[in-house]
């Protein structure tokens, strides 16, 4: 596909008629007496980039927590790939290849990018089969394949990450996501930090890694964002599934629309 976030519209996902790579079903969470979400149901196809829009409070955070094993819903189940998944944690979710980058982004600023994609995973030997040592090399070697592999260009590999803007952190933390076998990333807002040349660039690797298979949910205020990345777009508000509707049948108005009214 030639097109670019910038300018085209995806299509929705040919996958209609398949099992979804995730389905959320009548997803209940209340925080006290506060319901945050009120039997939500939603499904991400194979390949497919969903937004995910609504006014502060809407309940997407917290639709993304749960997906993503941070928080457990009160009720409704989750399936991958059409088996029921028990999510009750940030490692189940990755072993069901959910990977959710989160807005802090969890970078060590002082490592560099290989210590930093390698982080919590550190390859090692053993000297003499007793003493632990780091595979430094190896990892770096690792790294710089992986970003090779993606596409992704930084301009000093062994620096710290705090020397980096903005976009290019992001892209190690996404690096970071795509060392396991990750099939869906999750984003909460991954953009609202940056600037306009940042964000498009986190747009276009958003947009590369997609035609390689990976599928997205981002939660997002910024609708010309939404406008151009994403296959379909689901609305929340307070709590409700207002609805999920293709891109390219909307238009920024529709969103806002159901945004502020709750309606279609
Ligand atoms: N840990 C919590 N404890 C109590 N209430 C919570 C908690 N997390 C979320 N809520 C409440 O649940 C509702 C949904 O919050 P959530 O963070 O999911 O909204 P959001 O759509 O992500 O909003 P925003 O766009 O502002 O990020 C809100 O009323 C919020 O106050
Ligand atoms: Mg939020």
């Amino acid at each position: 596909m030639a097109a670019t976030a910038q300018t085209s519209v995806r299509p929705p996902a040919s996958a209609a008629a398949a099992v979804p790579l995730l389905r959320a079903n009548g997803i209940v969470k209340s925080f006290g007496g506060n319901r945050a979400l009120n039997g939500v149901s939603l499904d991400v196809r194979s390949n497919e980039i969903v937004a995910l829009v609504g006014d502060n409070g809407a309940g997407k955070s917290t639709l993304v927590k749960i997906l993503s094993g941070a928080e457990i819903p009160d009720e409704g189940t989750i399936q991958v790939n059409g088996v029921p998944a028990e999510i009750a944690s940030p490692h189940d979710a990755q072993d069901q290849g959910i990977a959710t980058l989160h807005q802090h982004l969890g970078l060590v600023d002082c490592f560099d990018v290989a210590q930093n994609v390698f982080l919590g995973r550190e390859l090692s030997a053993r000297f003499l089969g007793v003493f632990p040592y780091l595979l430094h090399g190896e990892m770096r070697r690792r790294t710089a394949d992986l970003l090779k592999q993606l596409d992704i260009r930084l301009p000093h590999l062994d620096r710290p990450v705090s020397t980096m803007s903005g976009g290019q952190r992001q892209a190690v933390a996404i690096s970071r996501l795509l060392l396991g076998d990750v099939k869906l990333i999750i984003m909460d807002e991954p953009m609202a930090a940056l600037g306009v040349q940042e964000g498009q660039k986190v747009l276009d690797l958003i947009e590369s890694l997609s035609q390689r298979g990976i599928s997205f949910l981002i939660v997002s205020h910024n609708m010309e964002h939404v406008m151009s990345i994403s296959n379909r777009v689901a609305v929340l508000k307070n709590g409700n599934l207002v609805g999920v509707v293709p891109t390219e049948s909307t238009t920024r108005q529709d969103l806002t629309s159901m945004i502020i009214h709750g309606r279609v």
